[in-house]
């Protein structure tokens, strides 16, 4: 085994215990955020001269593997690993290229009442299921920043598959997130408890809520965006590190905002949209129908898919 981050960091020259503190408490846990770090934004966070920033940055660079370019052969490799994951609904699944892709973010966005909470619960369920049924046989880990989850919801969702419901609870592992800062460590928690459990998806709903109410105002907005990149990063580690979907909710406004501005557009802005690899704009239909609208995508066509929200979950 190599060393930690923080070990790593710890012997970057110019990083006494002081200075690794406030690097800690800044959130740079990791080489690579130093590595590409400016010297000027890291002179303030750790509140450091900036030629000391650039030393510890020039040395970070050095230390950090910055990786290096691969063959397309190696790479295909690598994507046959990728798993996916159904959502019980044939046609949302197809919209997905056959399903959730692991080693991604996808988020839903979509106003309230949208489904983004009921297709988290789904997801969750189905991640437990065996892979010749479309399930990754694994745990799920939820970050529930709204306090929405319900395991009565995941009992009667199991139930309709028929699957045993203490089972399934036993195997969705759930995080309150207090605020925004809380929501950020428990992903360092989640790759704790990822030895104890063999995880295969982690939800965040919702990615956006705590961040839009603490950080208020255009002089927010940049510091906002800086902590949800730095977030959206941690949880695309997670999923590759451990083959796992990642799954995120972004309510947007019904009505405009003042503060941010167009209303159809989820908040976060092209942070969040550029770091998730999918994106589905979630809207209500007649009936209990939705419509999932693929934003975008990497490989797939933007395209539409009905799918029905019911007692016994997501379905065609
Ligand atoms: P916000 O978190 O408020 O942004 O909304 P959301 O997009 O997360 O909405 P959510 O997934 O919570 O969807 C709630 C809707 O799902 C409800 O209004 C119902 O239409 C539907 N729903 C939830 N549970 C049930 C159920 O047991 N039966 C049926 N038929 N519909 C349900
Ligand atoms: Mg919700």
């Amino acid at each position: 085994m190599g060393m930690t981050d923080e070990e790593e960091i710890e012997k970057l020259p110019g990083v006494g215990p002081a200075i690794l503190e406030k690097l800690k408490e800044a959130g740079y846990n990791d080489l690579m955020m130093i590595a590409v770090d400016t010297p000027k934004n890291l002179a303030e966070v750790a509140e450091i001269g900036e030629s000391t920033a650039a030393k510890i940055i020039a040395a970070a660079k050095k230390a950090a593997d910055v990786g290096g370019f691969e063959t397309g052969d190696v790479i295909l490799e690598r994507r046959k690993t990728v798993a996916k994951l159904t959502s019980g609904s044939k046609a949302l699944d197809e919209l997905m290229g056959g399903g959730f892709e692991t080693r991604a973010i996808t988020e839903f966005f979509g106003e309230f009442g949208s489904g983004k909470t009921q297709l988290c619960h789904q997801l969750a369920v189905n991640a437990t299921m065996p892979t010749s049924e479309g399930g990754l046989e694994g745990h799920t880990f939820m970050i529930d920043t709204e306090q929405t989850f319900r395991p009565e919801r995941i009992t009667q969702m199991a139930e309709a598959k028929e699957l045993d419901p203490d089972d399934i609870l036993k195997k969705i592992h759930v995080a309150r997130a207090f605020n925004s800062h809380h929501q950020t460590l428990l992903v360092d928690k989640a790759f704790e408890m990822a030895k104890e459990f063999p995880v295969k998806m982690l939800v965040v709903d919702s990615l956006t809520a705590h961040f839009r109410a603490e950080y208020i105002g255009r002089g927010a907005l940049a510091e906002r965006q800086q902590m949800l990149n730095k977030h959206m990063h941690d949880l695309l580690r997670f999923g590759d590190v451990h083959n796992a979907v990642i799954a995120v909710t972004n309510q947007v406004a019904a009505k405009p905002d003042a503060f941010f501005g167009d209303p159809t557009r989820p908040i976060g802005g092209h942070i969040v949209g550029h770091t998730a690899t999918f994106r589905i704009y979630l809207r209500k239909s007649k009936g209990g129908k939705r419509i999932a609208r693929l934003i975008d995508s990497p490989n797939l066509p933007e395209a539409e898919a009905v799918f029905q929200v019911s007692e016994a979950g997501i379905s065609d």
